[in-house]
């Protein structure tokens, strides 16, 4: 798929890690999406297994009830990650500036990223290099909600709506050429109060 010209331009261009220098330690989501999340990738069967959650911080939303056997967390900030109670492993790395992962191929059952996709410049590249480092048949879970920086996310994210957001990453996981068909759902229910939670997933061919 072709994206138009522009579309991965943002406002703020400059060096992620000036943006992200600064600690964070807040919920991005709030607790009925956390929970929604949680409970996501339980269904999937994330439980137990060897799990990468990219774009990750100080919460990464698994029940405690079904946590990872080992969690890796790549994020941009080191005091965020450290402050992560289940990582097993933390990896400061800026997808945008190299999109290729620092790990060696088939070294994870599943990866997640969640409410961060949409900052992502190379998302095709990151998506295919996802895909070299999961084990056949393992699952990529992306979910996002309708709040973010503005500045950072790239403009073809911010100019599309919801529903146009679950096509986007269904394209990236096409395009990317490594993953079966994608699924997208709100998995929050449409009369809950609330941040709406999208989770976008797709198994590695
Ligand atoms: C909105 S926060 C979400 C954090 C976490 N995933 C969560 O669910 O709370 C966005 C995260 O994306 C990460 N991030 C942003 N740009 C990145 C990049 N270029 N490479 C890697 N991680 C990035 C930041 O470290 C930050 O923690």
């Amino acid at each position: 798929m072709q994206f138009p010209p522009g579309f991965f331009d943002r406002v703020d261009a400059a060096d992620d890690a000036a943006f992200y220098a600064m600690p964070r330690l807040v919920t991005h989501i709030d607790d009925g999406a956390i929970a929604a999340v949680g409970a996501l990738y339980e269904e999937l069967g994330l439980a137990g297994t060897d799990v990468i959650d990219l774009m990750g911080s100080w919460i990464s939303h698994f029940r405690p009830s079904a946590a990872p056997r080992h969690l890796t967390v790549l994020g941009m900030n080191d005091y965020e990650l450290s402050e992560n109670p289940m990582a097993g492993e933390t990896v400061v790395h800026d997808l945008n500036a190299d999109p290729r992962l620092p790990f060696d191929d088939a070294s994870f059952d599943h990866a997640t990223c969640c409410v961060s996709v949409d900052y992502l410049t190379q998302p095709v590249d990151v998506f295919r290099d996802v895909a070299r480092v999961l084990r056949p048949g393992g699952i990529f879970v992306i979910t996002f909600s309708n709040r973010l920086f503005p500045t950072k996310a790239i403009r073809g994210w911010l100019m599309s709506d919801s529903d146009t957001h679950c096509d986007i990453v269904r394209a990236y996981f096409e395009s990317s050429g490594a993953f079966e068909p994608a699924t997208a759902q709100l998995r929050t229910p449409l009369d809950q109060p609330g941040d709406p939670l999208y989770a976008v997933y797709a198994r590695r061919r």
